[in-house]
């Protein structure tokens, strides 16, 4: 096992593709940022395998990584670390404190999957799942990012129809800290008439909607140029001072193409003409349901990555679906997501984009020869 390395940390900006391809004017900082090592071609990775199918997907990502470093020129030092119900079994905390030091500590996180049969009945502060939401607070990271793009080879399965599906590449920004799901007062109660209620409230400081807005921004600019943000604005206060505060911060990003749509149009529009998307920008509660609905265009959650990044520290990837039990150890699990979910890792956690294009290029070569021997398997049967 590497030994991790402390490394002072500093803040460097994206570059990328731009619509237009003109010099922009750059915020002061980049707000997707990344921690690099003292040693520029050197960076150090925490794996967290996790449980299940975990360390399976886990160990192929960790070689993909290498490959890439070795043909750019740059070492990635890995150290795995124990989260979930392997940390619980040996140690009986679903993230220990030498876990979340050593993320901490490290350039970027890569994450298996948790949890399992075995701990479902486990009180809920021993739950394999309590040790993702913790490192995810304690990694401070509040911008969720989940691609949903539509590979040739999976066009059919998709549910909509072809020439609905094929060609669609949307990235949802989803802020993961805020809003409906953390807001206060939030419990249960009375009410005047002394019928039982539940009650939640969404809420929204403008410091966490313009840090969600700039790594919107920026993802964008790395893209297609283009940020759709979702809201209810014309019901909702917390909606208005959103609109107000991403329309403000869009001045920062004259080269991206700012547009805004309340959330039950875009939850139709997904469906109806989803190739309209490039970045959307959304809230907790929104982003969580509409990035369900974007991933379910591609047919595919073995194929699904996702990234949860900060303002500062490393960033944590990790494969959108979860442990697996029913086929772990059967050497039975799609370890493409996590390859993906290592992509994004070094584009957007170590800023190493044709490294990461190296791992995309590689994935849908595999996808390409695996559909083509699919396809001369069933011709000669
Ligand atoms: N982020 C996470 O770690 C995460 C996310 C979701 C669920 N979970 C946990 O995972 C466990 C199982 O949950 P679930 O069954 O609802 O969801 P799941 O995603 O683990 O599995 C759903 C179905 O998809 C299949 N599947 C998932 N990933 C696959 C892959 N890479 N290759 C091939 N098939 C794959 C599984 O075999 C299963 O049939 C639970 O303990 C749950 O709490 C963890």
């Amino acid at each position: 096992m590497a030994q991790l390395q402390a490394t002072p940390v500093r803040t460097l900006s994206l570059s990328g593709r731009r619509r237009g391809g003109g010099a922009a004017t750059r915020p002061q900082r980049s707000m997707v940022a990344f921690r690099c090592s003292a040693s520029a071609r050197g960076y150090n990775i925490t794996l967290l395998p996790g449980d299940g199918i975990g360390p399976e997907v886990v160990a192929v990502a960790k070689d993909a990584l290498s490959v890439a470093g070795s043909k750019e020129g740059f070492e990635l030092r890995f150290q795995e670390m124990l989260m979930g119900g392997a940390a619980l079994d040996a140690v009986g905390v679903p993230l220990p404190d030498e876990t979340l030091a050593a993320a901490r500590k490290s350039d970027a996180i890569l994450l298996g999957a948790i949890g399992g049969y075995k701990w479902d009945n486990n009180e809920k502060h021993l739950k394999p799942e309590t040790g993702l939401l913790s490192i995810r607070a304690g990694l401070g990271v509040f911008a969720n990012l989940r691609p949903a793009t539509v590979l040739p080879q999976l066009v059919d399965a998709s549910t909509l129809k072809k020439e609905v599906a094929e060609g669609v590449d949307i990235m949802v920004v989803r802020e993961l800290t805020g809003g409906i799901y953390f807001g206060k007062p939030r419990g249960f109660g009375t009410n005047d008439k002394g019928e039982e209620i539940g009650f939640n409230t969404e809420l929204y400081a403008v410091s966490e909607i313009d840090r969600i807005a700039r790594v919107a921004f920026e993802v964008a600019r790395k893209r297609g140029g283009k940020l759709c943000s979702v809201d209810k604005a014309n019901v909702l206060e917390a909606s208005m001072l959103w609109r107000k505060r991403v329309s403000a911060i869009a001045s920062e990003y004259p080269d991206v193409e700012l547009s805004h749509m309340y959330v039950d149009n875009a939850a139709m529009q997904l469906v109806r003409n989803p190739k309209q998307f490039d970045t959307i920008v959304t809230n907790n509660i929104f982003g969580d349901i509409l990035s369900d609905e974007a991933s379910m265009i591609t047919g595919s959650i073995g194929m699904l990555p996702s990234a949860s990044v900060g303002e500062s520290g490393p960033g944590l990837f990790e494969p959108i679906h979860g442990s697996a039990p029913d086929i772990a150890g059967q050497d039975k699990a799609n370890p493409l997501a996590t390859i993906l979910s290592a992509a994004m890792l070094l584009k957007y956690g170590l800023g190493l984009e044709s490294a990461a294009k190296r791992i995309e290029l590689g994935t849908y070569i595999l996808l390409a020869r695996h559909w083509l021997d699919a396809s001369e398997w069933e011709r000669k049967s």
